[in-house]
C-alpha cells in the first residue's frame, strides 16, 4: 500500500503531538516530517497537514505550503488554536486552508485547541483590543489533553478509511 506522509508546522509543539497521534495511528507505511522538511509530495498517496491559528490565519510557512499541495492530491488538513471551538476565530484559518487547497481532494478536517504561550498571553493581555480574547485562549492550557488525542486518531482512521475506500 502506497505511503501517507503526516506534516505539519508548530512554533509551540501543540500541532506536533496532533501530528504525532495521527502518525501513530496510520497503520501502513508512513512518514511524519515537519513541513520544511518535505521534499516531494507527488510520492505520497494520502497527506495529513497540520498547523496552528496565528493571528486569525495560517502561518506564511503553512500557506506557502498549502499553495503546493497536488491537484488531485489526497489530503486531510489539521489545527489547533487557542480559541473556543466553534466561533470564527478558530475557524477561519481552516476555511482559508481548505480554499488555497481547492484543486486537491480535500477528505476531512479536524480541529483542537491548544494551550497558548505564557508569552503570546502576556502580550495580548496589554492590549484592551486582545484582553478578551487572552482571557477565552487562557482556558486552553490544558489542551491538547487525552481526549483530544483520542479524537485525532479516530479522526485519522475515519480518513484513511474514507481514503481507502475512495469515498470522497
Ligand atoms: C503569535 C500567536 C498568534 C496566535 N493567534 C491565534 C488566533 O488568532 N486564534 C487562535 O485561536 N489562536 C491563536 N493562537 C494560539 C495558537 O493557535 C495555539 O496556541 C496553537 O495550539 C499553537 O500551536 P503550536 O504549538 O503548534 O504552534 C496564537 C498563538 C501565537 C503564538
Amino acid at each position: 500500500m502506497a505511503k501517507v506522509l503526516v506534516t505539519y508546522f508548530s512554533l509551540t509543539g501543540n500541532t506536533e503531538k496532533i501530528a504525532e497521534a495521527i502518525h501513530g495511528s496510520i497503520g501502513q507505511d508512513k512518514v511524519i516530517l515537519p513541513m520544511d522538511k518535505v521534499e516531494d509530495m507527488g510520492s505520497y498517496s494520502l497527506i495529513f497537514i497540520g498547523f496552528p491559528v496565528q493571528s486569525h490565519s495560517l502561518p506564511y510557512k503553512a500557506e506557502v505550503f498549502l499553495k503546493k499541495v497536488p491537484a488531485g492530491k489526497k489530503i486531510a488538513l489539521f489545527s489547533t488554536h487557542g480559541s473556543l471551538p466553534g466561533i470564527r476565530l478558530s475557524r477561519e484559518a481552516l476555511e482559508y486552508a481548505s480554499i488555497l487547497v481547492a484543486k486537491a481532494k480535500l477528505l476531512g478536517t479536524f480541529a483542537c485547541r491548544g494551550k497558548v504561550s505564557m508569552q503570546a498571553l502576556e502580550v495580548l493581555s496589554r492590549s484592551p483590543e486582545h484582553e478578551a480574547w487572552a482571557d477565552m485562549a487562557a482556558s486552553a492550557s490544558t489542551h491538547p489533553d487525552a481526549h483530544d488525542i483520542a479524537d485525532a486518531r479516530a479522526f485519522a482512521k475515519w480518513v484513511l478509511t474514507m481514503s481507502a475506500h475512495g469515498l470522497y
